[in-house]
């Protein structure tokens, strides 16, 4: 199973200040001295985080971009510009702090069939961020996507409430009907050092994307050693 870091958190970080610090670049380099499969970034609509820019600079690293986005037509052009490893197609709200819920392939079949053809032409690997749910899987294959991408915050969710069974099954069966038709699986959405061992009872899924908890972890493995640094500076 191969991972996929996003580093959208630090760009959040980053803006908060409206400055250039922490740099998205010095944590690109970082997680690229791992054996990661890709860097996942979302160019949301309203740039809040990742902007157009910090795409080009990653991706002048060397490094494999998976992007997510909307399926809107600006973002359309930027990927076909950028041609990044892969993109996951996700739902997006303005209002949401996160991405809640998985895509409605299902209720988008036509346009989404569409809209990926151009991507899939530029030689760009197309996932679909769902629900595991069979009728957004069997759209996902019906549409000529490479993979889905299983939404795991109802796992999550059920994870952290101690009775998570049921979603696992969900994801597991979700999985098979995927690969029965072809499809490649990952997951993604609020996996952390607790709840993760469990995906490994996913036969076959080939890549998780986590961002949140790598970050929030990060943060208390290096505030010691940054405290330290200033006091030693301040001496
Ligand atoms: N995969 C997709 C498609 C996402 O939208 C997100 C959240 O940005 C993730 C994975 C990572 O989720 P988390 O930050 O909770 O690890």
């Amino acid at each position: 199973m191969k991972l996929g870091v996003n580093i959208d958190h630090i760009a959040t970080l980053r803006n908060a200040r409206g400055g250039i610090e922490p740099s998205i670049i010095e944590a690109a380099k970082i997680a690229l001295k791992e054996n990661i499969l890709a860097l996942t970034m979302h160019l949301r609509e309203d740039r809040r985080h990742i902007k157009d820019e910090d795409l080009y600079e990653v991706k002048k690293l060397g490094a494999k971009i998976n992007l997510e986005m909307a399926a809107t037509e600006e973002i359309q052009k930027i990927a076909l510009d950028l041609k990044p490893y892969s993109v996951c197609i996700v739902p997006e709200r303005r209002q949401e702090i996160t991405t809640e819920g998985g895509l409605d392939v299902a209720g988008q079949k036509e346009y989404l069939k569409e809209y990926i053809k151009p991507l899939k032409n530029a030689g760009i690997l197309v996932s679909m961020f769902i629900d595991a749910h069979p009728a957004q899987v069997e759209a996902s294959s019906y549409i000529g996507a490479d993979y889905i991408e299983m939404h795991t915050g109802c796992f999550t969710h059920a994870f952290e409430k101690g009775d998570f069974e049921n979603e696992l099954e969900k994801l597991k069966s979700a999985a098979k009907l995927a690969q029965s038709l072809g499809l490649k699986v990952n997951a993604g959405h609020g996996l952390n050092y607790e709840n993760v061992y469990l995906m490994k009872e996913i036969e076959g899924l080939c890549e998780l994307n986590i961002g949140h908890s790598i970050i929030s972890k990060a943060v208390f493995d290096g505030l010691q050693a940054s405290i330290k640094k200033m006091l030693e500076l301040i001496k």
